[in-house]
């Protein structure tokens, strides 16, 4: 019988391999989260995220330059708050002696060309750990009321070096009020990534445990999206990209490269995944239970993002990854 279709041919060695290799995975495709905490030389292991700390900022700049050395081009900072200065309306969002514009400024001011961005959203400052306004009396998270708070945070991070902001806060219409209230204090080169689908998650658990922003009362499930749905991701990534969004992002990661890959189908701008804590953590404790072998599946999973569409990848894995891939 004549088989003259034979896909094995292209799969013989590993130059051919390396020839018909669809896409790629290198050190500058990822963008390294990382947690700051008041302090000196303190570094504060997070037990679910294991091989991740909450630094200090001495020690923040210590390992942002390691980031760069191995070539990844991006870090994105998330304040832990201390409780005493969370409140309802999360006034220490827009600090500009705050610990988060402290840390943008000081990383900005030793390390010039590594980009940071930064997270625009009130749960790390909120005593009531949502990303928004909460009212008082029926428990709603404001929407119109939030977008002052966020474009005031965003002022106040682009003007201490934040080079790309990442809202993560759902809100209807925060790109546009953002960009606007960017615009008219000629912050134009400020970048915006809109997290333009973010599900309602518990693939979050982890990263609330570094930040201690569970919310304290409810879910998020009135502003984050509901995992049934893909079009209305599309939806949202229409409204963020018309807005002015300069970058996309789909988060969390793995359970949703179809959204990444309807995103990519249907837009010219840049996209991200957010490769959250829930999904490290488990890489990690199986891999240490010596279920998996934990370094191939990391790179595995990474590479997931890039077939799905994603250009970039916010990832915990960030510094073990580019040192495997910067050795091969
Ligand atoms: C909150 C925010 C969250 C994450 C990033 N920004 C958690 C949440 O929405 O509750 C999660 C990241 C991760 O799990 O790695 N604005």
């Amino acid at each position: 019988m004549l088989n003259i279709s034979r896909p094995r041919r292209n799969r013989k060695t590993p130059a051919i391999r390396n020839l018909i290799r669809e896409t790629s995975l290198t050190s500058h495709d990822l963008i390294a989260p990382l947690f700051v905490i008041e302090g000196k030389n303190l570094r504060e292991p997070i037990h679910s995220m294991p091989g991740i700390s909450r630094l200090s900022i001495d020690l923040l700049i210590q390992e942002c330059r390691e980031l760069q050395a191995l070539g990844v081009p991006c870090v994105s900072l998330f304040p832990a708050i201390e409780e005493k200065l969370k409140d309802a309306r999360a006034t220490e969002a827009y600090n500009p002696q705050g610990l988060y514009q402290r840390a943008i400024r000081e990383v900005k001011s030793a390390l010039p060309e590594l980009l940071i961005m930064t997270d625009v959203a009130l749960d790390p400052y909120s005593s009531e750990g949502h990303d928004g306004l909460v009212d008082p009396k029926s428990g709603e998270i404001l929407n119109d009321a939030t977008l002052e708070v966020l474009a005031k945070m965003s002022l106040v991070q682009a003007k201490s070096g934040s080079d790309i902001l990442g809202p993560s806060d759902m809100m209807d219409g925060r790109i546009g009020f953002i960009r606007d209230a960017l615009d008219e204090e000629n912050l134009v080169n400020t970048s915006i990534m809109s997290y333009a689908a973010k599900y309602a998650s518990a693939f979050y658990g982890p990263f609330r445990d570094a930040l201690g922003s569970a919310p304290k009362k409810g879910d998020k499930k009135t502003y984050q999206m509901d995992y049934a749905n893909v079009r209305e991701a599309l939806r949202e990534a229409y409204l963020d990209e018309s807005e002015g969004a300069d970058i996309l992002m789909v988060k969390p990661g793995l359970p949703y490269l179809d959204v990444i890959k309807t995103i990519r189908d249907n837009t010219t701008l840049p996209m991200a995944a957010y490769n959250v804590s829930g999904e490290y953590a488990m890489v990690k404790a199986a891999a240490e239970k010596g279920w998996i072998d934990g370094d191939k599946v990391m790179i595995e999973m990474l590479w997931s993002f890039k077939r799905a569409g994603s250009d970039m990848i916010l990832t915990y894995f960030a510094k073990e990854a580019a040192r495997l891939l910067n050795n091969h």
